[in-house]
């Protein structure tokens, strides 16, 4: 089969490799009929995540069809229609059992490491792909969910709903803002309506991805490279600033944007992936009841956002910009990696 071969730093290449082949009873093979590409494939290829070594297929996000199934899988069968869920999950553990799926102690990839898929073990960006503990870690996809829609509930509207909007305990009538309208923060966006918020202003510094936002569910957007940036955002509060502040980027900046604008008692909710140490102004945040948190994706809520997918709740047909066949793959990446020119949000790597 041909897949997409991470070969160390700045190298990268679509070419053949073996098929996957079932190596425990819990495993199923799935070929890929549609994947995607996110900021973190981004950041191993920059050489980010060491972790990731030479020769591993990309790739976490996928929907396709069961090719194959192990000897100890009976839920799932050969032509079933599936997400692939970013995080692995053995089902059996402490943490699975607590629903801390991020942490999954089984050991496929590391024990104690969730995040597999690309990083660990090989992905997804590819014509099929192995998925270890499947019964656990795949989700049938309903009919008439089309593979565009149902591909974005690997990681990122998991990411956004659950290390945004939970961790944040977004509340009915609350002022939300999110840094950082990539998909991730767009995400966060639609579903900080699922819990009620009165407003969520968009701060991003690309005019494209502000404008974008709104489509998405953001009432107000924020330059924040404009002088009076903080001004407005406590404008549209009562002046003492948001009630939760999502930090969808992972530089240090942003987290300081956060710390500036969330009112006394608010939240500060993580969820960039960053590469460098953030200083945390402890000393003025103790004294205004700040509450920060931060975290991996757990994917425990993957079912529950497929239903509202389904019934059309969610605005994930804004999320796609531009498609591109699975032998396209290294266009794919090009137009990804150059999203402020070409305007992409998510693209869609589809088998046909
Ligand atoms: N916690 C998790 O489990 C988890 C899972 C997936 C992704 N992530 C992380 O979430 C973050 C966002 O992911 P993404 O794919 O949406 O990334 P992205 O790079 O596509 O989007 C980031 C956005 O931030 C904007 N931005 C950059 N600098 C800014 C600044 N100074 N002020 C305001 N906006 C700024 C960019 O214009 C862009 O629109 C990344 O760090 C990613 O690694 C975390
Ligand atoms: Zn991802
Ligand atoms: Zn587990």
């Amino acid at each position: 089969m041909k897949a997409l071969v991470y070969h160390g730093p700045g190298q990268k290449a679509w070419e053949e490799v073996p098929n996957p082949t079932i190596q425990a009873p819990t495993d199923v093979i799935i070929q890929v009929d549609t994947t995607t590409i996110c900021g973190s494939d981004l950041h191993i290829l920059k050489g980010d995540v060491p972790a990731v070594t030479p020769g591993r297929i990309l790739g976490h996000e996928a929907v396709g069809t069961i090719t194959e199934v192990g000897d100890a899988v009976t839920t799932l069968a050969v032509g079933d229609r599936v997400i692939v869920s970013c995080i692995k999950s053995c089902g059996k553990c402490s943490f699975c059992k607590k629903g801390i799926y991020s942490h999954c102690l089984g050991d496929e990839g590391a024990s104690g490491m969730g995040w597999v898929f690309g990083h660990l073990i090989d992905g997804t960006q590819a014509e099929y792909v192995r998925v270890p503990y499947a019964e656990n870690s795949v989700y049938k996809v309903p009919a008439g969910v089309p593979d565009e829609h149902a591909v974005m509930l690997s990681d990122i509207l998991p990411t956004g709903f659950e290390i945004g909007v939970l961790y944040g305990q977004v509340k009915p009538g609350d002022v939300v803002a999110v840094i950082g309208a990539g998909p991730v923060g767009s995400a966060a966006i639609m579903t900080a309506k699922l819990q009620g918020a009165a407003r969520v202003i968009a701060i991003d510094l690309d005019d494209n991805r502000r404008a974008q936002a709104h489509k998405i569910g953001a009432t107000h957007d924020v330059n924040p490279a404009a002088p009076d940036w903080k001004e407005q955002v406590l404008a549209l509060t009562d002046g003492l600033g948001v009630d939760v502040a999502i930090e969808a980027v992972g530089i240090p900046a942003t987290f300081d944007t956060c710390v500036q604008i969330v009112r006394p008692g608010g939240n500060i909710a993580n969820v960039g992936v960053h590469g460098a140490p953030v200083e945390l102004p402890i000393q003025n945040l103790w004294i205004h009841n700040i509450n920060i948190s931060m975290g991996l994706v757990n994917t425990n809520t993957l079912a529950m956002l497929l239903n509202l997918v389904t019934e059309k709740k969610l605005p994930v047909d804004q999320l796609v910009t531009h498609r591109f066949t699975l032998d396209q793959m290294m266009d794919a990446y090009d137009t990804f990696s150059r999203a402020a020119e070409t305007k992409a949000i998510k693209v869609a790597i589809t088998r046909d």
